[in-house]
């Protein structure tokens, strides 16, 4: 019997199609990503049915340099982990259709993947001496949770937005500036130019529910304060705005997820999607973690967005853990994390 056990991971929730090859969980061999922003950006977000043609157009294409890349062939390959949800249905169907294609004709194990527990799971990539249990953050554009990764594949939900997400957030506040689709990474930069202090934007607070999060009031005030200025004929300093509303979210973000390690006594904090990629977060969580002797992981910013390396990562405890799916497999738009 052979030691390695080789994962071809197949990623198409949104608006990046990936294929990867992940060794032991832990070694991307290869990590190909079609990324369809420029199409979507005519449009200021992801136009859904747009989505699901060009994840179709594209996915045979990634598979194959994804093999190629790992200098493998499907013969190599241990079993088929795909997203099957949460994400756009139209999307989700192109790549767990590709994924049960694959499977019967191999013959190979279909593995099922929740997608955020792949964003959790692109920590293991790059840090070899991570093991559960630990908190993770998950901030993308679509999802905003605190929780705890009790075990590979074992998930508790300590906390989540109530509204927005935290990259939803980021895109809207980012298109009412002017910066365009997707509007984090230009927050994010425009950031280092204004001063975080000259506005002060709200923090949402829910009450009797110390680990949940709201953003929609944030996104309102930056509006506000736009239409504000507008009136008043005074001319907005975007990097500003900027700065204030980034240094208003991060730190949100970072105070709940403190204080959930601190009352859970974990001392291991995750961050994973998107958002983690933003340069204030992780400055902001690497003071606060080192203030409180808490260790913190990020993935490098390639495996913060949606890629298909981490579905290959999160596939292989799943297989290992027994999960096997059947080609009756189905995309699941809203799946909870846990489901199976
Ligand atoms: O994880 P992801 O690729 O897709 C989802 O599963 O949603 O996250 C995309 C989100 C977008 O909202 C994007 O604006 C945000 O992550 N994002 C960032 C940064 N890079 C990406 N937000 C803030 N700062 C960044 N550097
Ligand atoms: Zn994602």
């Amino acid at each position: 019997m052979k030691d390695d056990i080789l994962i071809l991971g197949i990623e198409s929730s949104c608006d990046e199609t990936a294929a990867a090859v992940v060794k032991n969980g832990r070694t991307v061999l290869s990590n190909v990503i079609s990324s369809q922003i420029e199409l979507h950006k005519l449009y200021g977000g992801v136009v859904p049915e747009i989505a699901s043609r060009k994840h179709i157009e594209k996915v045979n294409q990634v598979i194959e340099s994804s093999l190629e890349e790992a200098d493998v062939t499907l013969n190599d390959i241990d079993a088929i982990a795909v997203t099957y949800g949460p994400g756009l249905v139209g999307a989700l169907l192109v790549g767990v259709a590709e994924a049960k294609a694959i499977s019967y004709a191999t013959n190979k194990p279909l593995v099922g993947v929740h997608h955020i527990e792949g964003h959790v799971s692109a920590n293991y990539i790059e840090h070899p001496d991570l093991e559960p249990p630990f908190l993770c953050l998950i901030v993308s554009g679509g999802h905003t949770h605190l929780v705890m990764v009790k075990d590979y594949g074992k998930y508790q939900i300590i906390g989540r937005t109530r509204d927005d997400a935290a990259g939803e957030a980021f895109d809207k506040v980012a298109r009412a500036i002017g910066l365009g689709y997707p509007g984090g990474p230009k927050i994010d930069k425009l950031s280092k130019e204004g001063n975080s202090k000259a506005i002060t934007f709200p923090q949402g607070h829910i009450a009797d529910a110390p680990y949940d999060f709201s953003f929609s009031g944030v996104k309102s005030a930056v509006l506000n304060h736009i239409n504000s200025c507008k009136m008043k004929g005074i001319q907005i300093n975007s990097a500003d705005i900027a700065a204030s509303f980034q240094e208003s979210v991060v730190d949100v973000l970072a105070k709940r997820t403190v204080l959930a390690a601190k009352n859970l006594g974990v001392s291991k904090i995750a961050l994973a999607g998107g958002v983690a990629s933003n340069q204030g977060l992780r400055a902001k969580m690497d003071k606060v973690c080192q203030k409180n002797n808490f260790s913190l992981y990020y993935p490098s910013p390639i495996f913060c967005t949606d890629n298909a390396a981490m579905i290959g990562a999160a596939g292989y405890y799943e297989f290992i853990n027994g999960t096997r799916h059947g080609l009756d497999l189905n995309a699941i738009p809203n799946l909870k994390i846990g489901q199976r």
